[in-house]
């Protein structure tokens, strides 16, 4: 009987489905790229807390009453959550970090969020058409910079967050090697934006059949300003003469945006203007920004200053897209995607009880491996010893131990280091016997000696570090 079946029958006759294959719009993410992806997030969070960032989590399910104040108008309310329809109050998966933040910012610190800054990663959901980097589930990074009782008293320092939040958005692109174009543009108030709007949908609704089709349905549903966001060469005809989002704007809402421009200067932080940009979220008032590398065309970060997301809660932040910006480093290969050293002990051999000699020297060396600090598996084979070096070789081992029953009576073994990890031209450095029970710290010191321990990778971790750091001050 096959382990699948013991494993079906133990558990009450359950059976495996066979059949079962992953949702459109989401994705399996494997070694490599769940490695990148840890190591984007840590740079993240060490960049969020250079920023005075907290970490904060909150549930993926979320009362859909939450997302009213994205607006009727909004693009999540338009392409829709998913909604779980069986419960009272009804519960949605949530479709971004901003509003969940909000809500537990307000709840938990009653009255006592200003000022507050916190970062999150978490994966949202929105029910979209997937197509190349737009996914059903997704992973977000975000910011959310609270504003501060002195903010809402004077009204005028709002700037200097908006120009942090912008800031740590574009630092962090930078510290992975993309080099990102920020466009921003002020919307104003809700009011202003709203004479806007209809302002622009009694210039366009005369001239409807000279639009695209999505601008057509955006028209019909109110959201008359992202059709400035179009792309499309009949709609940017047809804007032509159509009334511009400033003239709706009063001197203050222009001051604060000049503002945030001139404190991005000073903080060496390049943007671009971009008039036509309006957010797919209604909350966002006054500054909104997006970043993309320049040629993908599809935005890798985005947000923008809010307010009335939930009561009480008003400020910046913005959000990242991991897997767009996973897909990017891994074409860039910018960050390392070597797995954490790990160490095959093969036990090769007379491997066929759990209480052979072999294993049990073989476990032993591993414990030893583990204690030392250094990751290890036991890999008990009964192959040539080519074809195990080759299999180790293949899945990413730095270093090979065979254990047999020589290394048994010898209670010693070789350390085969792995030299270059093209699978064409690997070569083996097998320098001298160790005893089995030292074989931990004897790898520990030989792998910090060849420079490719995890200490050495924290090392370089913390001079890039370093580097950001002094890139700040000098900026
Ligand atoms: P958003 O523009 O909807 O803003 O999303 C932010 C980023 O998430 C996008 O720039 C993109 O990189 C990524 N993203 C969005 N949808 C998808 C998708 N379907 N598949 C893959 N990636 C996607 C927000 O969510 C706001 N909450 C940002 C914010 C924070 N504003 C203020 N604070």
């Amino acid at each position: 009987m096959s382990a699948v079946h013991c494993y079906a029958n133990l558990h009450g006759g359950v059976s495996l489905s066979t059949g079962a294959r992953l949702a459109r719009g989401c994705r399996d993410v494997h070694a490599a790229s769940a490695r990148r992806r840890h190591r984007l997030v840590s740079k993240f969070s060490e960049l969020a807390s250079l920023y005075g960032c907290s970490p904060i989590e909150t549930p993926i399910l979320e009362p859909a009453t939450l997302y009213a104040s994205l607006g009727a108008t909004s693009d999540i309310n338009v392409s829709e959550t998913y909604r779980l329809m069986d419960t009272d109050p009804q519960l949605v998966l949530r479709p971004e970090g901003t509003a969940g933040v909000a809500r537990a910012l307000r709840e938990t610190l009653k009255g006592k969020a200003h000022g507050t800054r916190v970062w999150y990663a978490g994966p949202m959901f929105r029910r979209e058409r997937p197509q190349a980097g737009r996914f059903r589930q997704f992973t977000q990074l975000g910011v959310e910079f609270v504003d501060s009782i002195q903010v809402n008293t004077s009204g005028n320092l709002q700037p200097l967050a908006d120009a942090d939040a912008i800031s740590l958005m574009y630092k962090f692109f930078t510290s992975i090697g993309i080099d990102p174009t920020v466009r921003m543009n002020t919307l104003g108030t809700a009011v202003q934006r709203a004479n806007f709007n209809e302002s622009l949908t009694k210039y366009l609704t005369p001239r409807r059949d000279r639009l695209s089709t999505l601008s057509r349905r955006r028209l019909d549903t109110g959201m008359c300003m992202r059709i400035l966001d179009s792309k499309n060469s009949q709609d940017i005809d047809t804007l032509q003469g159509a009334p511009c989002l400033r003239e709706f704007q009063s001197a203050e809402t222009i001051e604060a945006f000049e503002n945030v421009c001139l404190l991005l200067q000073q903080n060496g932080v390049p943007y671009l203007i971009d008039e036509t940009l309006v957010r797919g979220l209604d909350y966002y008032t006054s500054t909104a920004f997006e970043l993309d590398n320049g040629n993908t065309g599809r935005a890798l970060a985005a947000g923008g200053r809010y307010s009335g997301v939930v009561e009480e809660i008003s400020g910046v932040g913005f959000a990242v897209g991991l897997e767009r910006v996973e897909t990017l480093v891994s074409e860039m290969d910018n960050i390392s995607d070597d797995n954490d050293e790990i160490i095959f002990v093969i036990a090769l051999g007379d491997v066929d009880s759990c209480k052979s000699e072999v294993l049990n020297a073989s476990c032993r060396a591993v414990e030893s491996l583990r204690k030392a600090g250094v990751p290890a598996v036991l890999r008990p084979e009964v192959a040539h010893v080519s074809k195990c070096l080759g299999r180790a070789v293949r899945e990413g081992a730095h270093a090979v131990i065979i254990i047999g029953s020589d290394e048994v009576v010898n209670n010693a073994a070789r350390v085969k280091f792995i030299v270059g990890q093209d699978k064409k031209n690997m070569k083996f450095e097998a320098p001298e016997l160790v005893g089995l029970d030292n074989i931990g710290d004897y790898i520990r010191k030989q792998m910090v000696e060849n420079r490719i321990s995890n200490k050495a990778e924290e090392r370089r971790g913390c001079e890039q570090s370093e580097d950001i750091r002094q890139n700040f001050e000098s900026n």
